[in-house]
């Protein structure tokens, strides 16, 4: 962590802060510090650890205007012992780079993305939760933050990182889904297997809707056929169809989750057949009805993994789950909280330890 300056002010603020609220929710809380970089003249500039606060943008700064813009989220897991480890965080680095080509914006390094997590996280150990299932949540992002109307790509942008110890993402042990079928979050060829502002954007209007029919969640469906399951607005969907763990297949319009990865994989580790297919909705329905299908869930690292009690479709009508509380979800959920929280061993290179530092 030697190549991140750290200011003094920022390790006053952290040391002072504690949150002492029962109930932490999901990014109420902010940890007092944030890491910063600038990318000017082809090159990023030293990250600094600093006072959380506002970013300085002039008012015509091209992320306001045309939404050139990335981010990610990540954890950190306080282990029994007392230790601390972010989870898989490569993976989320490989995704932001991902992103950032998506959207004409300059990578930044695998191994400086890591260290921003691991410094931010380094600072905020007294802050990590350490009851089963809360973390600190990671934000890390980066914003075109050159001035200009014209629409081309900038050339000046703003890395970040901020951080929220967190707890669970939804209130409730299960989530009421709506089916949008008539309005798209990701279309063949645009963005939606990146991690950008506009996806989650052109899922607003519907999760109004969502809310206005006491749902939790929107479901979508793909952009040509309005047909088949591609994910939620933030979070990837399995159906358990005959005991086999079914999920839709990564595309350009599905975000690839490191959840739903991590998923497959434990659920491999157990021998429980899982496949990537495409799901119809009709057929999905046809399942539910015969029992075929008796549990379905959303996952991702927020919410990590929620159980599905019913489908809502426009017309008013409700399929519900036979099991809303997804028996074999939950088990699968357990074992991945228990590896992310160090209770279970993890598979090889999973957890990445964060360094004590002395402050
Ligand atoms: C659209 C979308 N799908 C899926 C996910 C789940 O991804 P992950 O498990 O990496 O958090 C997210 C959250 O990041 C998301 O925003």
């Amino acid at each position: 962590m030697k190549r991140i300056e750290i200011q003094s002010e920022a390790v006053e603020k952290i040391k002072k802060y504690t949150v002492t609220d029962q109930v932490l929710g999901f990014g109420k809380y902010m940890a007092p510090i944030m890491v910063i970089a600038e990318y000017k003249n082809g090159a990023w500039g030293k990250a600094t650890l600093m006072p959380y606060g506002p970013l300085q943008l002039d008012p015509c700064a091209k992320v306001l205007h045309y939404a050139q813009e990335i981010f990610e989220g990540l954890k950190a897991y306080r282990h029994p012992e007392g230790d601390i480890t972010l989870f898989r965080p490569e993976l989320n680095a490989q995704r932001f780079n991902f992103s950032a080509a998506r959207m004409a914006m300059p990578e930044y390094p695998v191994d400086m993305f890591v260290e921003a997590c691991e410094t931010i996280t380094a600072y905020s150990r007294n802050i990590v939760p350490k009851r089963l299932g809360e973390s600190l949540y990671l934000r890390p992002f980066m914003i075109a933050s050159e001035a200009g109307l014209g629409i081309k790509p900038a050339k000046e942008f703003i890395f970040g990182v901020v951080a929220s110890p967190s707890g669970n993402y939804f209130s409730s042990s299960s989530v009421k889904v709506y089916v949008e079928r008539d309005e798209v979050r990701a279309a063949t060829g645009g963005i939606g297997n990146a991690k950008t502002g506009g996806n989650y954007a052109a899922s607003l209007r519907s999760y109004k809707r969502t809310l206005e029919e006491s749902c939790d969640q929107t479901m979508w469906l793909d952009s040509k056929e309005h047909a088949y399951v591609e994910e939620m607005s933030g979070m990837n969907f399995f159906a358990v169809i005959n005991g086999v763990f079914t999920t839709p297949p990564l595309s350009d319009s599905i975000l690839a989750g490191v959840t739903r990865r991590s998923l497959m994989e434990l659920a491999q580790r157990r021998k429980w057949p899982v496949v990537e297919e495409r799901i119809h909705l009709d057929d999905l329905i046809a399942k539910i009805k015969s029992g075929a299908c008796t549990e379905a869930f959303v996952c991702g690292t927020a919410s990590v993994l929620v159980p599905i009690a019913s489908l809502k479709f426009k017309d008013g009508t409700t399929i519900h789950m036979r099991e809303p509380d997804g028996k074999l979800c939950l088990e699968l959920k357990e074992e991945l909280i228990n590896v992310q929280a160090g209770r279970v061993e993890a598979p090889e290179g999973w957890l990445h330890p964060v360094p004590v530092i002395e402050f």
